[in-house]
């Protein structure tokens, strides 16, 4: 049984990932398990005939995992093209044939996320509970690095207790300039919820120097549902210009693929006459 806490439960998920990534792989790599456990936060806790997730993704095969990581990924970066690069940091091995060495190491990864049970917390509204993947980053890191970098993330309580002392408006904006891995807006999201208001309403504005700490805070609002209004760079919070670059940057990779599918149905058109 896993634990009813969310946060006990996902430390227990970070453990065994960063376990079995360590068992398999001595690279100091971080980009797998935390892509491993942010592909697999898209899984439901049950499929739409109501049989249990973990049992069929764990027979799945290493190309079979493979196969999924990628469907899932495109999915992602088709409906949300505004975050490819904030994300591309850690998936973009999942595209890349020539680390296909490390796809069995993902694997196992995989393999002990389900068997600590990360469907019963990512994919249900245990979820909003807990930082999971600033869980994983921060197990995965060695300590010397984390306090070099100044990483210690705000306790899930204290974040919540913070959050409620202030009162997130509707349609306001967030902004966190060193967000880690999100943690802040999660609980300002939660409080939100509390006091019936919509955390789709707000803008959430946020930067960190560590561009994998950004791609777990990008892959996090979708977990915890923060909307579409996401302004997120990953860089030196110091730089005067840095939510203006992360605008423009936004809105070019938007404009992008809505011409990229304008071309493709214009094509597509062309071809059937
Ligand atoms: C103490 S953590 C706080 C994270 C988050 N705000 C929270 O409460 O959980 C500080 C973060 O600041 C980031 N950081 C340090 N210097 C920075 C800089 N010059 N620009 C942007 N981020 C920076 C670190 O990478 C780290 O993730």
């Amino acid at each position: 049984m896993p634990p009813a806490n969310a946060e006990l439960h996902a430390r227990k998920i970070a453990e065994v990932v960063v376990s079995a990534w360590h068992g398999a792989d001595d690279s100091g790599r971080l980009d797998v398990p935390i892509s491993v456990v942010a592909t697999l936060a898209a899984l439901p806790q049950a499929d739409s005939r109501g049989n249990d997730v973990v049992e069929l993704v764990s027979e799945w095969t290493v190309p079979e995992l493979v196969a999924y990581f990628r469907h899932t990924w495109r999915s992602v970066i088709r409906s949300r093209p505004e975050v490819t690069h904030l994300v591309y940091p850690v998936i973009s091995w999942i595209f890349d044939d020539s680390q296909a060495s490390v796809h069995p190491h993902a694997h196992a990864v995989a393999r002990a996320a389900l068997d600590a049970g990360q469907p019963d917390l990512t994919g249900t509204d245990r979820r909003f509970d807990t930082d999971l993947l600033g869980q994983v980053l921060v197990l995965l890191r060695p300590k010397s690095a984390l306090q070099a970098r100044g990483q210690f993330y705000t306790p899930s309580d204290i974040a919540a207790l913070l959050a409620g002392m202030s009162t997130v408006e509707e349609h306001c904006t967030v902004l966190d300039p060193m967000m880690g891995t999100g943690g802040m807006f999660r609980a300002a999201a939660a409080v939100m919820r509390e006091q019936g208001r919509d955390p789709h309403t707000v803008s959430w504005v946020g930067c960190d120097i560590d561009e994998t700490a950004v791609a777990c805070a990008t892959v996090n609002s979708m977990i915890w549902g923060l909307g579409r209004d996401i302004v997120f760079h990953a860089g030196d919070a110091l730089t005067p210009d840095w939510e203006t670059h992360a605008r423009a940057q936004r809105d070019e990779l938007r404009r992008l693929a809505s011409g990229i599918e304008r071309d493709q149905r214009l094509i597509a058109a062309l071809t059937s006459m």
